[in-house]
């Protein structure tokens, strides 16, 4: 039985001059808000603070916020971001830290824990802490920027997760990001994932309601 589809619009492709809005946008038609945090070191980029989500939380914003740390010292933060309102922290294996510590502090804090592997790490790096996780994030471009295309090549690598998981009855969610849309999220679910990050696709739809609908659908 597989898991319920789930949507996670990205508020990094939200209006950053009015990201309350854009969190509310997504809010009203799907359960997750995505929210990306970049240090410009693990990745080329700099994206958000501990400040917007517990701003949201001020806001009044109550979605399940899935933040996604892109960090190259990911456990030096884990404890500002639960404190900020986060429900899931998902933090990189790719740099050197103390993963499982990391992954217990964020379970010790209150919120789901999950791992997120690059497009160029290969499964395996994971397979010794898919017991430990809620979720597990194959990144579908390599991270630092929305609006990349997918990479069809990572939907082996869902199939592989996914096959652990059903060989050893765990629970975690596997979720895709980067260049999901409709069409793409349709070759990922066929390959085993269950929740989706959404960034352009989802805050350029015309109709964000049906898109989001579509999505539940899948
Ligand atoms: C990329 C981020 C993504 C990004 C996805 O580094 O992790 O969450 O917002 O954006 P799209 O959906 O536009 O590829
Ligand atoms: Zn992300």
């Amino acid at each position: 039985m597989s898991l319920a589809s789930i949507l996670a619009p990205s508020l990094l492709a939200g209006d950053h001059a009015n990201l309350a809005a854009s969190a509310r946008s997504a809010a009203e038609v799907a359960p997750w808000l995505h929210i990306d945090i970049m240090d410009g070191q693990f990745v080329p980029n700099l994206s958000f603070g501990p400040e917007v989500p517990a701003a949201l939380r001020r806001a009044g914003l109550k979605t399940f916020f899935d933040t996604h740390l892109m960090l190259a010292e990911p456990q030096k933060y884990v404890e500002a971001f639960a404190k900020a309102g986060a429900n899931n922290i998902s933090i990189h294996i790719e740099p050197a830290y103390d993963h499982r510590a990391t992954l217990a502090r964020i379970r010790e804090l209150g919120c789901q824990c999950g791992i997120v592997l690059n497009p160029g790490t290969p499964a395996s790096a994971i397979e010794p802490l898919v017991a430990l996780v809620d979720l597990v994030l194959v990144m579908t471009v390599q991270p630092g920027f929305g609006g990349q295309p997918f990479r069809t090549d990572m939907l082996a690598k869902l199939g592989e997760i996914d096959g652990w998981r059903k060989l050893r009855a765990l629970k975690f969610r596997l979720e895709v990001d980067g260049g999901v849309d409709l069409a793409t999220a349709a070759q990922c679910r066929a390959a085993g994932a269950d929740t989706f990050v959404a960034g352009t696709s989802f805050f350029k739809a015309a109709d964000r309601a049906a898109f989001a609908k579509a999505f539940a659908a899948l």
